[in-house]
C-alpha cells in the first residue's frame, strides 16, 4: 500500500452494501477510514474484518484493512467526523408507503456531521436521494453553522460485481458547486484506480487483458444534475428489463423466442445486449425503489412520468405470468399438497441479498394460489440471521440443491446462480418425481432439458 494518502482521513457513514465495499477499497487504498454504523450486528461484523452479506472478494478486503488497523468500525459521529477530510454517506433509503424516499437516515446523519466536521470537509453524498436533496442538506449546514462542501457522489456498482464494478467502473460521476470539494472527492477514486490491480491480485479477481487498462469516464456535473442522473440510470435499465418482458409475453403468444429476439436486437450498438434478459423480473434494493422514486419525484414537479409505472405494473406482474404459464401446462392437474423446488432466493446470483427478491413472490403464489409445498435452496441467501423473514413462512428452507429436487413434481429456477446452470440435466431428471422444468431466468438450454426427457417453460420462449 502507498503511503500518499495516509494523511487523508475518510469517514463511510452506513455499513450497507455500497458503504462496505466502498470503506474497504478506501482502506485498501491507502486512506485511514472510519466506517460508521449503528447497527451493532453489522458493526460487530465489521470490526471482525467481515461482511454482514455476501459478495465475492469482499471479506478478505475487509480483514487485511481491519488488521492494519486502516479500517476502523465505530458507531461514533464524536470519534469518526472531526478527523475527516472527506464524509461518504452511505445510509439507507428506504420507500415509503406513497413510493417515495423515506429520508430520514440522510437527514439525521447530514445534522450529525454538521455538528463535528471540521471546517472544509466535504460531505460525499452516495446514497440514492431524490433530485432536490443536495440542495436542502446544504442549507442544513448553512444554518448549522458548519463550513462543509457538498458534492453528490452517485454510485453505479452492482450487488455481486461489487468490487470488480468499483475498481472498473464505467463513470465517476462528482456534482457540486465546489471545485475543490468536487476535485478532493474525485482523487479517492483516482486512488483507488491507482490501487486496483493490487487490490484485484491481492484478492484472486482475473481481469481481461482486454479491459484492464480501461479507465472511467471522470465526470464533473451540477449537483442535481448527479442526483437525477443516479436515478434515472437505475430506470432505464428496468425499462430495459420490463420491455424485454413485454416482448417475452408476445412471444409466447406468437411463438416466438425471446432469447433469440434480444440477442439480434442486442446486437445494434444502439441498443446493446444488456439488460434485456426477460425473467422473473427485478427485484432489489435499488429497482423497484428507483422506479417508484422516479415517479415520486415527477409528482412533486408536476411531471406525470407515466412510462415509469408502465415499467413498474409489467415487473409486477411477471412472477405470476410465469406461474400462469404452469398452470396452463398442467392443464387442470391440481399442484395442492405436491412438492415444489425453487431453487434460489436472492435477489439475483452473487449475492445473499433477498429484498424484493421475485424468487420470493413466487413462492408466495406457489403456496397461496397453488397450494404447493414448496422446498427452496440458495447457495447464499439464508446464511446470515434474519434472512429468512423474506419467505413464506410456510416454504421449508433447505440446505442442499438435492434436498429440494429429491421427489419434487417441478422445479423453478428463480434465481440463476451457476450451480443450478451448470448441474447436470439428468441429476434433475434423476431426482424429481415429476419432469417439469420452470425457468424463470431463462437460463437453461430448451433443448437440452428436452433432450433428457424433461419439460420447459421458460419466460418467453
Ligand atoms: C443496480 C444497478 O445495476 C447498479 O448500477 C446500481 O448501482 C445499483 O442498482 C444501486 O442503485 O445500488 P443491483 O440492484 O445490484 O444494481 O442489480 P442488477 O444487476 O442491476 O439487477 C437488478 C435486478 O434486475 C435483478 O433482480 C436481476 O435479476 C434483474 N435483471 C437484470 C433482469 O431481470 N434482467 C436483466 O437483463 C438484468
Amino acid at each position: 500500500m502507498s503511503t500518499d494518502n495516509l494523511l487523508k482521513t475518510i469517514t463511510v457513514i452506513g455499513s450497507g452494501y455500497v458503504g462496505v465495499t466502498s470503506a474497504a477499497l478506501f482502506a485498501n487504498a491507502g486512506f485511514k477510514v472510519y466506517a460508521l454504523e449503528i447497527n451493532p450486528k453489522r458493526l460487530a461484523a465489521i470490526k471482525r474484518g467481515k461482511s454482514f452479506f455476501y459478495e465475492e472478494y469482499l471479506n478478505p478486503l475487509l480483514s487485511r484493512a481491519v488488521s492494519s488497523g486502516s479500517l476502523v468500525g465505530t458507531d461514533s459521529y464524536e470519534q469518526a467526523i472531526p478527523d475527516s477530510d472527506v464524509i461518504f454517506s452511505c445510509v439507507g433509503t428506504p420507500d415509503n408507503p406513497d413510493g417515495s424516499s423515506n429520508l430520514s437516515y440522510v437527514f439525521a446523519s447530514a445534522r450529525e456531521v454538521a455538528q463535528y466536521a471540521k471546517k472544509g470537509a466535504v460531505f460525499a453524498q452516495k446514497s440514492t436521494v431524490p433530485v432536490g436533496t443536495g440542495i436542502e442538506i446544504e442549507q442544513l449546514f448553512r444554518e448549522a453553522g458548519a463550513d462543509i462542501g457538498y458534492v453528490s457522489n452517485p454510485e453505479f456498482l452492482r450487488e455481486g460485481t461489487a468490487l470488480f464494478d468499483s475498481l472498473w467502473p464505467d463513470r465517476l460521476v462528482v456534482g457540486g458547486s465546489s471545485d475543490v470539494a468536487n476535485k478532493s472527492v474525485m482523487a479517492v477514486y483516482k486512488s483507488v484506480i491507482d490501487h486496483r490491480n493490487d487490490i484485484a491480485k491481492f484478492v484472486g479477481m482475473e481481469i481481461d487483458a482486454a479491459i484492464r487498462d480501461n479507465q472511467p469516464r471522470y465526470l464533473s456535473t451540477s449537483r442535481n444534475s448527479a442526483e437525477l442522473m443516479k436515478v434515472s440510470a437505475n430506470a432505464f435499465l428496468a425499462l430495459k428489463i420490463s420491455f424485454a418482458n413485454s416482448i417475452a409475453k408476445l412471444a409466447d403468444a406468437a411463438g416466438a423466442d425471446v432469447v433469440e429476439v434480444m440477442d439480434g436486437i442486442g446486437c445494434d450498438t444502439r441498443i446493446n445486449r444488456a439488460f434485456l434478459s426477460a425473467g422473473r423480473g427485478y427485484g432489489g434494493g435499488c429497482f423497484p425503489k428507483d422506479v417508484s422514486g422516479l415517479i415520486s419525484s415527477g409528482l412533486k414537479y408536476g411531471i406525470d412520468l407515466q412510462i415509469m409505472q408502465a415499467v413498474s405494473t409489467e415487473n409486477e406482474s411477471m412472477p405470476g405470468y410465469l406461474l400462469e404459464k404452469v398452470v396452463k401446462h398442467l392443464n387442470g392437474t391440481s399442484l395442492a399438497g405436491k412438492k415444489v423446488a425453487v431453487l434460489g432466493a436472492a435477489f439475483k446470483a452473487g449475492t445473499s441479498d433477498m429484498r424484493r427478491s421475485p424468487a420470493a413472490r413466487i413462492v408466495d403464489l406457489l403456496i397461496s394460489k397453488l397450494e404447493a409445498n414448496v422446498y427452496i435452496h440458495d447457495p447464499e441467501a439464508f446464511k446470515e440471521e434474519g434472512f429468512d423473514a423474506e419467505i413464506n413462512r410456510n416454504a421449508t428452507i433447505v440446505a442442499t440443491t438435492e434436498d429440494a429436487m429429491k421427489q419434487a413434481e417441478i422445479v423453478v429456477i428463480a434465481t440463476d446462480w451457476n450451480h443450478y446452470k451448470s448441474y447436470p440435466i439428468e441429476s434433475y431428471a434423476e431426482l424429481m418425481a415429476g419432469n417439469l422444468i420452470v425457468d424463470g431466468m431463462n437460463c437453461l438450454d430448451p433443448k437440452t432439458v428436452r433432450a433428457a426427457g424433461l419439460n420447459y417453460i421458460g419466460v418467453g420462449r
